[in-house]
């Protein structure tokens, strides 16, 4: 599953001091002393990396993928801003595409309504405002029997034989995201 984040910082070097060109992996220090691995968009990796000073101020932004409760998430750099007290900005516009919210559609047809479809889509509208998930009522999705489905655009995946209960459950994965730049900003 992939969201979007950004993360102010300071440059720390490379992950790997040997690189001499197509550098992938930068370190990034948090104010609060988190450090945090970053790997680059393929544009990113030919800016001199290595000319860089050690604690240049960055503010960066990308793609990151969780990797499941517990377990930090890798993050993927697509648009890097230097200090403007620094070196110029340098830039890669991300598509538009990447950072739209991911998107939770419930069936709220059929037997997934019989079976409480309705108050879980409104369960996950009320939590929602606290983190960046779109809740839509939907229709069908070809699961009846294995209602409620809901299916999530991040991955496509249809989650099946859910009950209004697991509301909190369900947007687990983007609370983790969250709380993990949240660490970091
Ligand atoms: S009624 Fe919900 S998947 Fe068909």
């Amino acid at each position: 599953m992939k969201l979007p984040f950004y993360l102010e910082g300071y440059f720390m070097g490379l992950a790997d001091p040997l690189a001499q060109s197509d550098i992938r992996l930068i370190v990034v220090q948090s104010d609060g002393g988190n450090r945090y691995t970053l790997k680059l968009a393929k544009p990113l990796r030919r800016l001199p990396w290595q000319q860089l000073a050690i604690g240049q101020p960055l503010r960066i932004e990308g793609q990151q993928s969780l990797q499941g409760v517990g377990s930090p998430p890798k993050l993927k750099a697509e648009r890097v801003l230097f200090d403007p007290a620094g070196l110029p900005a340098l830039t890669i516009a991300p598509k538009p595409s990447q950072h739209r919210p991911p998107v939770l559609e419930v069936c709220t047809k059929g037997t997934c309504r019989r079976r409480g479809a309705l108050e879980l889509c409104d369960r996950l509208k009320a939590e929602t405002q606290t983190c960046a998930v779109e809740v839509r009522a939907s229709g069908c999705l070809g699961r009846c029997k294995q209602g409620i489905n809901v299916r999530r655009s991040s991955d496509n995946q249809i989650l099946s034989q859910l009950s209004p209960q697991e509301a909190t459950e369900l947007l687990a994965p983007w609370r983790t995201a969250t709380a993990a730049i949240a660490a970091v900003s």
